[in-house]
This record gives structure tokens, C-alpha cells and sequence, in this order.
């Protein structure tokens, strides 16, 4: 990882990291710093460990794209993005395909904790941690997040369902994920353009632009198994509502 990091640029990591800085005090280094950590370093490493393809809905770019959104909502809320880069990383690692599935939040967690426990997580504290594992568990099912790790995670992860098949703000945690996921058809290509820019003039691309921009566009043939996610979690949120009703009479 030393080849990758400037001496610098591990001390502002380290400072974030242990709070010595707030991560608005990188100023613009901070979106620099932790996409090439993020594309680098984590990408490459999760390739390794990760049962999901390399392309298609659910493939390491969809992984790619849940750490960009993911980044972007955790600096908003001025956390530490490291829980939440390795929590996108590792959200999907034990998804095989694209159909419909409940259990694959909790099938990645062998997989995941491996990883966390290994030399490449070593930044990360025994409690961030089992906050990474839970919010990857719940990812799948989840509505109020329990801590920012989730709350960024699950609003990166519901994006592209939203751009795809419509916005549902109680699936969304954070103010900055409610305003990009319920972004307009053209509101949501100037966002991704920016961020293709952002990565191609930075030399940060993990996998070729081309096949992230082409992957990332709406396919007919997977919207059925979408609307079924999205389907599930409104019965979710209405069941949660109903109980809260109840219990608040
Ligand atoms: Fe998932
Ligand atoms: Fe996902």
C-alpha cells in the first residue's frame, strides 16, 4: 500500500482516522485521497474474495459504484469514510447473480469478517468493525440506519434503484443521499459525469470507464427482479409504520 500513498497523504488518512481531524479539514485532497484508496487499494483486494462477476447489475462495478455514492454521502456528513468504503466493498461479496435475494446480506458475512480481520482492515477499530458486518447484514431489509456506517451504505446501495424505478425518500438516511437519488433523468447523468470526469482526469479508474458507463445504464431485462426489491421494502416501511402507529396510540 506504501507504493500507493504518499507519506502525506497516509498522515491526513491517519489524522481522520483518529480523530485528530475532521475530514472537511482535507479540503478537496479529502474526495481525492479516498477514491484512490477506495479504487487502489480496496477494489483490487475485494476482486480477490468476491463471489460476484465483474460486470452486470449486481458485478464488482455495481461494488464500484455503491463506494463512490458512499463516499459522497459520508463526506457530507463529515465521518470517517474508511467504515464506509470497506462496508460498500465488502456489501455484495457473496452475491452470485441478480435475481431476487434476501439472503445474501447475511451470506457475505463469513466472507466479510475474514476480510476485516485480516492486515488489509487494520485501520479500522474492533467496534467499526461489527458496525461494517451489521449494516452489510441489514442491507438487504433495512430502514432506519443504526449509525452513519449504515446510513451511507444503504443510501448508496438504494441510488441506482431509485434513478431506476422511482424515489421513495423513507428508504433514504441521509440529506445528501435523498438529493442525488431523487435526482431528475438529467440531474442523474450530470452527476455521473461528473464523477467519470472526476476518476478519468484523476487516473483513479479501477475498471475502464467505458464498461462502468455502460454498465451503469438501466436494463429492461433486470427491472422485474428491481421492482421486487422495491416491492419488498415499501411492505417493509409499511408494516414498520403501521406498528409504529400502534404503538404511539
Ligand atoms: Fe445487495
Ligand atoms: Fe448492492
Amino acid at each position: 500500500m506504501d507504493a500507493l500513498f504518499t507519506q502525506e497523504e497516509w498522515q491526513d488518512v491517519s489524522d481522520v482516522t483518529y480523530r485528530i481531524k475532521k475530514v472537511s479539514e482535507l479540503g478537496d485532497r479529502a474526495r481525492f485521497l479516498y477514491t484512490k484508496f477506495f479504487e487502489k487499494f480496496l477494489l483490487p483486494e475485494i476482486r480477490k474474495i468476491s463471489q460476484q462477476p465483474e460486470h452486470g447489475y449486481h458485478g464488482i462495478d455495481h461494488t464500484e459504484q455503491v463506494g463512490l455514492f458512499g463516499l459522497d454521502y459520508v463526506m457530507s456528513l463529515n465521518e470517517n469514510p474508511l467504515p464506509v468504503l470497506y462496508a460498500a466493498a465488502l456489501h455484495d461479496c457473496a452475491r452470485m447473480g441478480d435475481k431476487y435475494s434476501a439472503e445474501h446480506g447475511p451470506n457475505c458475512e463469513p466472507i466479510a469478517r475474514a476480510f476485516l480481520n485480516t492486515s488489509k482492515a487494520s485501520l479500522l477499530s474492533p467496534d467499526e468493525k461489527e458496525m461494517i458486518i451489521r449494516s452489510i447484514v441489514n442491507h438487504t431489509s433495512g430502514l432506519v440506519a443504526p449509525d452513519y456506517i449504515a446510513a451511507c451504505l444503504w443510501d448508496a446501495d438504494r441510488t441506482r434503484v431509485s434513478w431506476d424505478c422511482g424515489y421513495v425518500e423513507g428508504f433514504f438516511n441521509t440529506e445528501r443521499g435523498k438529493y442525488v437519488a431523487s435526482l431528475d433523468e438529467e440531474g442523474q447523468q450530470k452527476y455521473w459525469n461528473e464523477m467519470m470526469t472526476f476518476l478519468e482526469t484523476n487516473g483513479l479508474n479501477s475498471t475502464p470507464s467505458e464498461e462502468v458507463k455502460q454498465s451503469f445504464g438501466y436494463s429492461p431485462s433486470m427491472h422485474k427482479d428491481f421492482v421486487q426489491i422495491y416491492d419488498a421494502l415499501v411492505e417493509l416501511k409499511d408494516k414498520a409504520e403501521m406498528q409504529e402507529k400502534k404503538g404511539g396510540s
